[in-house]
């Protein structure tokens, strides 16, 4: 590991952010368990290893359903959301499914689910297709748009909104409070930011209080309304639960879909070849979207607790209580599982990037960021001959959410036949 001496993995580094990936390859050629001085981390970088972390269960994404924080000699504050400090993020927290393990992670997880196939998805094709028009026609008759400010914001939020049962004039607030919450995400969090996430995690779980309540009174066809009368195990599912499965369900379906939209439209713009492969009918766009997601995922690593005594891999013992970084930005670009992995290639139509997770926590909303993704890009190739982007891009600060600020591109009208 001598070459690595120098390498750290900066995610407040602009450069770092901007291209993780010379930095993950040296580290993924070197080693495949990475543990630099004065980190706290423990970062896994190969496919293979990714792969099988995801369904370990030997790892865990909480560990208070075994331990207390002072069995893991943790500092105080660790985890950040047991800071008393932020008890409104912690109330969240609680219920959140990514933060749960089984049993109870199983039980709200099966209720998701069942409103989260493939066939409802599938189902809200129309709808998605005629968001994705009306928002694209804005921009065709000024001739281009932000695909952050003016589409893909919108859009995302505009379906899982929809879906949930929040009313379309309150989208807006759900954007700007979801966009503050998740802040508390990002690897090294300042405690203005860590605040600012407090307070809007606080205000988005009275909103959803309210509108739970209004749906109490009133019902409507809404995944809300499901929740509310929804029996798991003979039991029903708390307003706390509701809040916070519906928060996971409007962060998570929000923030990775913009994301991962914007980072798809960037890498065919930079690809022009690729862009015509779709144009020809010679890959279809909901091939091509897997590409887009292994090329450059919206989401780069993922932590787990070490649970075990003895937790080995590849003849490294991580010790009880430590953190590793799943880091599927580099397994996804691992050489030993793809040929030419820099590659942005979408004849590939893999569909086994790890860019949805695995095991128990694999992303509910694959089916519905799939649909949104395809239908983004079989809308711009309808009009767009080649994508042109508009300078200046602003890539966004925050490491956790890959993603832009702004990312222009110019929009013509639909040609007619
Ligand atoms: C391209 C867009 C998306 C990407 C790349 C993505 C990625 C992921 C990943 C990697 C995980 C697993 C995290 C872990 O194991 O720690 C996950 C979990 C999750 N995702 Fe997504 N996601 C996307 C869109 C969505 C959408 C649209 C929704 C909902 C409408 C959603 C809802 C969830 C939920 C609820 C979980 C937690 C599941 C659990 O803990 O059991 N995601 N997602």
């Amino acid at each position: 590991m001598t070459g690595l001496r120098d390498l750290v993995f900066d995610t407040a580094d602009p450069g770092f952010v901007a291209d993780p990936y010379p930095a993950y390859a040296r580290v993924r050629e070197s080693t495949s368990v990475w543990h630099p001085a004065g980190d706290h981390l423990w970062y896994l970088t190969r496919y293979a290893d990714v792969h099988a972390a995801f369904r370990d269960r030997r790892l865990g994404t909480s560990f208070l359903h075994r331990y207390t924080p002072e069995e893991l000699n943790l500092a105080p504050g660790i985890p950040v959301w047991r800071d008393p400090r932020w008890k409104d993020f912690a109330a969240f927290e609680r219920w959140e499914l990514l933060n749960l393990e089984p049993p109870a992670h199983t039980r709200l997880r099966r209720l998701v689910t069942e409103a989260f196939t493939p066939r409802a998805a599938e189902g809200l094709r129309p709808k998605i297709q005629e968001r994705a028009r009306r928002l694209l026609q804005t921009g065709r008759e000024i001739g281009s748009i932000d695909l952050v400010a003016s589409y893909a914001q919108h859009f995302s939020i505009g379906i899982i909104c929809e879906l949930i049962g929040v009313p379309e004039d309150d989208h807006a607030t759900i954007l700007k409070l979801s966009d503050a919450t998740i802040r508390m995400y990002e690897p090294a969090p300042s405690e203005e930011l860590r605040a600012a996430a407090n307070s809007a995690a606080g205000e988005f779980r009275r909103y959803l209080l309210k509108l739970i309540a209004l749906r109490r009174r009133r019902a409507a066809d809404d995944l809300l309304t499901a929740m509310i009368g929804a029996m798991v195990d003979g039991e029903r599912l708390t307003d706390d639960q509701i809040v916070s499965t519906s928060m996971v369900l409007l962060m998570a379906g929000h923030e990775a879909a913009v994301n991962a939209t914007t980072n798809g439209i960037a890498a065919f713009a930079a690809h022009p070849g690729q862009w015509q492969l779709i144009r020809s009918g010679e890959v279809s766009p909901r091939l091509a979207l897997e590409e887009v997601l292994r090329y450059d995922p919206p989401l780069q690593w993922f932590e787990r607790w070490v649970l075990d005594e003895k937790f080995e891999i590849n003849g490294v013992t991580i010790p009880l209580g430590a953190r590793v970084a799943l880091v599927l930005g580099a397994a996804n670009r691992d050489p030993r599982k793809y040929e030419d992995p820099d590659q942005f290639d979408i004849r590939r139509a893999d569909t086994n990037h790890l860019s949805f997770g695995g095991g128990i926590h694999f992303c509910i909303g694959a089916p519905l960021a799939r649909l949104e993704l395809e239908t983004t890009i079989t809308e711009l190739s309808r009009s767009e001959a080649e994508l042109v982007i508009i300078p200046p891009t602003i890539r966004r600060p925050t490491f956790q959410f890959r993603g832009y600020e702004r990312l222009v591109i110019a929009l013509s009208e639909i040609a007619e036949d």
